[in-house]
């Protein structure tokens, strides 16, 4: 079975907005929990421009599923991990001027970088993961950093769907086989909503896990969180 990790980013970002308590992270995070989501997911950035480094301390006691935090390995990154022991963490390449992830780590070039920071983790009993393109290089030689899982990029899919979707989605059965074969577990994020996540899911065998903020926050304006959350759960 495919898990739903709720990236509740978007909710700190309203809250931003007015700078109160409004709405509450951690009350939506619970709630997330309750209403169905296998996971949670946070992605506290350099700047703190939503999630903040309070918010994913907060948040760590009332997560029952799975927590999954994202972001670029600087040394506050690794610290704050290293305390919060999340059941696991995604590495993301993105630099602090970039509105959102838009490219997966360059996994020849740093190899070394990553692998000593995976090794790191593992250490700690952290599942690691390793935010990829869907490019058949990239992915064997995520091998060498010893990960436990990849996530796939999956905006260039979200992108395509509407024109070819049987196009859309060649990279990622390939980049999946491949991961396979390896023994890296699979998942998968970006831009997924509720007319792309079905097809996703029906061809990339063994996914374990689609992480989704964006489209899943904002149908939840119309539809509640509950029956949003729900109606992802339904197409996976
Ligand atoms: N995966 C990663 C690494 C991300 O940075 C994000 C966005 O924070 C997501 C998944 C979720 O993407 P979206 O908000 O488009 O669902």
């Amino acid at each position: 079975m495919v898990h739903l990790s709720v990236n509740i980013n978007k909710i700190a970002t309203i809250r931003n907005a007015r700078g109160g308590n409004t709405p509450n992270v951690v009350g939506a995070a619970i709630k997330c929990q309750c209403y169905g989501a296998d996971g949670i997911t946070v992605h506290p950035r350099e700047d703190q421009r939503h999630i903040t480094d309070q918010d994913v301390y907060d948040i760590k006691d009332e997560i029952t599923t799975e927590y999954n935090i994202e972001g670029y390995p600087s040394k506050r990154f690794i610290n704050m991990i290293l305390n919060i022991k999340p059941d696991q963490v995604t590495l993301v390449p993105d630099t602090v001027e970039v509105i959102t992830s838009n490219s997966g780590w360059d996994t020849i070039k740093h190899t070394s970088f990553l692998k000593e920071i995976v090794s790191e983790f593992q250490s700690n009993k952290i599942r690691t993961s390793i935010f990829v393109n869907p490019d058949v290089k990239m992915i064997q030689a995520v091998e060498k950093t010893g990960t436990d899982r990849i996530e796939l990029y999956t905006g260039s899919y979200a992108s395509d769907f509407s024109k070819n979707k049987e196009k859309a989605i060649r990279p990622y059965v390939i980049s999946a086989e491949v991961a396979k074969e390896m023994n890296i577990g699979i998942n998968a994020g970006h831009d997924l909503n509720l007319d792309n996540l079905e097809f996703f899911c029906k061809n990339i065998k063994f996914l374990n896990e689609v992480s989704i903020g964006h489209a899943l926050i904002s149908d939840s304006l119309y539809f509640g969180l509950e029956n949003t959350i729900q109606m992802y759960k339904r197409l996976i």
